[in-house]
């Protein structure tokens, strides 16, 4: 039977990686994976999340299953959380959410309702968008093409362009958006443009799928909130897929939702039991652990605001590195002007140096960043960076 199998390439991000711990260069240094990473290089337990975890076994009495459309407390505090308590209570019944393995599940999920629907237009993403964008929901059976997004002339958004092209999505589609973050290049829209964004979508009839992985990554919880919140509350349908494995550090625990918002509650009865359809025939039902704990750690009062203050933490110390790489290479050379990345947000952003120069640093050097350019922010720190300047310096400047 698998006689014919070819073994498939390695994920462009996931097998960079693996050349990565290949790499015998003790110098070596990974911009390129998408995780959080402390001054000595770890990505640690939130000292929040591993109370409530703590807290969540030693109170456990069953492994039985979960509800299926997932555990509610986790479910009624991660809405909260990014949607915000008020608008939860004014949509109602118009809102549901569905526990999913992690954003991807959420995205995936996301796809499937829309395929149930029968629709058979497009959905349009951000040129760039997330890699994985396109075959998790593609091989669900939707069909994807881009908008402008990116101006790789400014490093920043060309908003009148990604405006242009919205303007003329054919009414019904739907417009993937990252909720904030962007996740390759860290140019994200202002809140003004999400407005215009928003009106567009209104006014041509466009349904929005948002997807949040980064929420307090950016400017701070409700900040980086402020897409979906106002698309929720302004447009009578949003999909909104949310990762908590940033942001509560939950990667493996695989800790997402699916939420959806459409005209009245029964509509959204109806989409919510297609999605568990799905999520049936897929894995039937999504793991508990890590939307147990959150659930748990967001319940509490004392345990939210400890999870608050260590993600400030992580955030305002990713935000000191990227001023700290921006005015490293300004200082260091003259050919690029670095100032696009002190005014990123989140993770990622795009280096914008000659792909020629990407691989003469890995091969050289081991410094590790993908061929788009896209570092990851916290693989940066207080120690390497000196020497990351110097090197990108030094390549740039040959
Ligand atoms: C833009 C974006 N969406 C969704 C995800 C989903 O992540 P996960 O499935 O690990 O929660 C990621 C993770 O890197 C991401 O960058």
């Amino acid at each position: 039977m698998f006689q014919h199998l070819e073994t498939l390439p390695a994920d462009p991000i996931l097998g960079l990686n693996q050349t990565f711990l290949k790499d015998d260069n003790p110098d070596k240094i990974n911009l390129s994976v998408g995780v959080y990473q402390n001054a000595q290089g770890q990505t640690p337990i939130f000292t929040a999340v591993k109370k409530a975890e703590q807290e969540l076994i030693d109170a456990q009495l069953t492994k039985t299953y979960a509800p299926q459309a997932g555990d509610p407390t986790f479910l009624n505090q991660v809405s909260r959380l990014l949607i915000g308590d008020t608008l939860v209570d004014e949509l109602g019944d118009r809102l549901e959410a569905v526990m999913t393995p992690g954003g991807c599940g959420a995205l995936r999920m996301g796809a499937e309702l829309l395929v149930s629907t029968g629709f058979k237009g497009k959905v349009w993403v951000s040129d760039p968008t997330w890699a994985n964008h396109f075959p998790l929901l593609q091989s669900a059976g939707l069909s994807l093409t881009t908008y402008r997004y990116y101006d790789e002339a400014t490093n920043g958004v060309n908003f009148e362009a990604m405006m242009e092209d919205i303007s003329n999505i054919p009414e019904g589609d739907i417009v993937l958006l990252h909720g904030c973050c962007h996740n390759p290049t860290g140019a994200d829209i202002s809140s003004e443009q999400w407005d215009q964004v928003i009106s567009v979508l209104q006014e041509r009839n466009l349904v929005p799928f948002i997807d949040v992985a980064y929420q307090g990554f950016g400017e701070g919880l409700d900040e980086d909130a402020y897409g979906v919140r106002t698309a929720v509350s302004k447009l009578p349908e949003v999909l909104v897929a949310n990762s908590c494995s940033k942001n509560f550090g939950m990667y493996r625990e695989r800790t997402g939702v699916i939420m959806v918002v459409t005209e009245n509650g029964r509509q959204t009865q109806a989409a919510k039991s297609h999605i568990m359809s799905a999520a049936r025939r897929c894995y039937s039902m999504s793991p508990y652990h890590g939307a147990g704990v959150v659930g748990h750690l967001l319940n509490s009062p004392q345990l939210t605001a400890e999870w608050k203050s260590e993600l400030n933490k992580v955030r305002e110390r990713m935000n000191r590195l990227r001023v700290g790489l921006a005015e490293g290479l300004n200082a260091a050379q003259s050919r690029i002007n670095f100032d696009f990345v002190s005014r990123s947000n989140g993770m990622f952003c795009y280096l914008g140096i000659p792909q020629a120069d990407v691989l003469t640093l890995r091969s050289e050097y081991g410094i590790y960043l993908l061929e788009s350019t896209r570092i990851n922010v916290a693989g940066l720190s207080e120690d390497n960076l000196p020497v990351i300047v110097e090197r990108v310096t030094e390549v740039l400047t040959r």
